[in-house]
C-alpha cells in the first residue's frame, strides 16, 4: 500500500490528483486549510482509510503535526502531492502590475507558496531520512506564470512559483540520495476556482482571455494535471527527476 499526502487537496486540482490517487490504489492523506471540505473530500475517495486534516503549509508547526499525525495513523508516507497555493490579490482580468503590488500581498503569497512548499518537502525529507521508503515520490506544483511572467496572476505569485521551481531542483538533487524523485508541474490555464479568480469570473474558467494564445484552443481540466501527478507518483517514473512537466495547452513551448 502507497500512502500519498495531497496538500491543498480540497481545491481543484489537489482534490482530482487526490481523487486519482486514490483510484489508483493509494491511501490518500487529504490535507488542506479548509480542514471540513479536506474531511469530506476524504471521505468521498474510492477505497477506504483515506483521512482528512486541516493544514496551514506556511506554519511549520502545523506542517510538523500533519506528518506526525498522518504517520502515525497510517504509516510513512511515500508520496508527497504538494498543490496548496493562493494566487493573492493578483487575481484581476489584467494581473496587477509590479508598479501596483502591495509588500503585504507579496508576503502573504510568498509565504503559502514558497515558505509553503519548502516546509512540506523539507518534512518530508526529514521523515524519510529517519524511515526510508521505496519509490519516494514528491510532487510539487508551480505555473506558467513561474516560467514566463504574470500573464493574469500578478508579480507575487509570478515570484513565488519561481521559487518552487528553483526548490523543487535542489530538492531533487539532495533526496536522490534517500531514493526520492522531485518533481513539479507547471499548469498552464486549469478550470478551477483559482483561474475564476485570476480571470475575474466567478465560476468558469473557459473564459480564459488568452485562449486565442493556446494552441490546443481550450483551458485545461484539472483531471489533466492529475494524470501528470499519477505518472509522477508511480513506480515507473523512477528515472525522472527535477523535471518540470508542463500540462498548459501548448501556451508556452520551450
Ligand atoms: N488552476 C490553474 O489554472 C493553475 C495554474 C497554475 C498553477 N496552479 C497551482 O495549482 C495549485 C492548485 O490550484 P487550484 O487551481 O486547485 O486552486 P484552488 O484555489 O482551487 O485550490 C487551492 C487549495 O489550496 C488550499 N490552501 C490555500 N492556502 C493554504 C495553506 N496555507 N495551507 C493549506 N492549504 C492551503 C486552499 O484551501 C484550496 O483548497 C496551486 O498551487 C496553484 O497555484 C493552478
Amino acid at each position: 500500500m502507497r500512502i500519498a499526502l495531497v496538500t491543498g487537496g480540497a481545491g481543484g486540482l489537489g482534490l482530482a490528483t487526490a481523487r486519482r490517487f486514490a483510484a489508483d490504489g493509494m491511501t490518500v492523506a487529504v490535507a488542506d486549510l479548509d480542514g471540513e471540505a479536506a474531511g469530506k473530500a476524504a471521505a468521498g475517495l474510492k477505497g477506504k482509510g483515506h483521512i482528512g486534516l486541516k493544514l496551514d503549509v506556511a506554519d511549520q508547526e502545523s506542517v510538523v503535526a500533519t506528518f506526525d499525525r498522518v504517520e502515525n495513523e497510517i504509516g510513512p508516507i511515500a508520496v508527497l502531492a504538494h498543490f496548496a497555493g493562493t494566487l493573492g490579490s493578483g487575481g484581476t482580468a489584467t494581473g496587477i502590475t509590479l508598479i501596483e503590488a502591495d509588500v503585504d500581498d507579496w508576503d502573504r503569497v510568498m509565504r503559502v507558496n514558497a515558505r509553503g512548499t519548502f516546509l512540506c518537502v523539507r518534512e518530508m525529507a526529514r521523515r524519510r531520512r529517519a524511515k526510508p521508503v521505496e519509490h519516494g515520490r514528491v510532487v510539487t506544483v508551480s505555473s506558467l506564470a513561474g516560467q514566463t511572467g504574470g500573464l493574469q496572476s500578478g508579480t507575487a505569485y509570478s515570484a513565488s512559483k519561481a521559487a518552487v521551481l528553483g526548490l523543487t531542483r535542489t530538492a531533487a538533487r539532495d533526496l536522490s540520495s534517500l531514493g526520492i524523485t522531485v518533481n513539479v508541474i507547471a499548469p498552464g490555464p486549469i478550470d478551477t476556482p483559482m483561474l475564476a479568480q485570476a480571470t475575474g469570473q466567478t465560476n468558469s474558467g473557459t473564459k480564459y482571455t488568452k485562449l486565442d494564445a493556446v494552441p490546443l484552443g481550450r483551458v485545461g481540466e484539472p483531471e489533466e494535471i492529475a494524470a501528470a501527478a499519477a505518472y509522477l507518483a508511480s513506480v515507473e517514473a523512477g528515472f525522472v527527476t527535477g523535471a518540470t512537466i508542463d500540462v498548459n495547452g501548448g501556451l508556452f513551448m520551450h
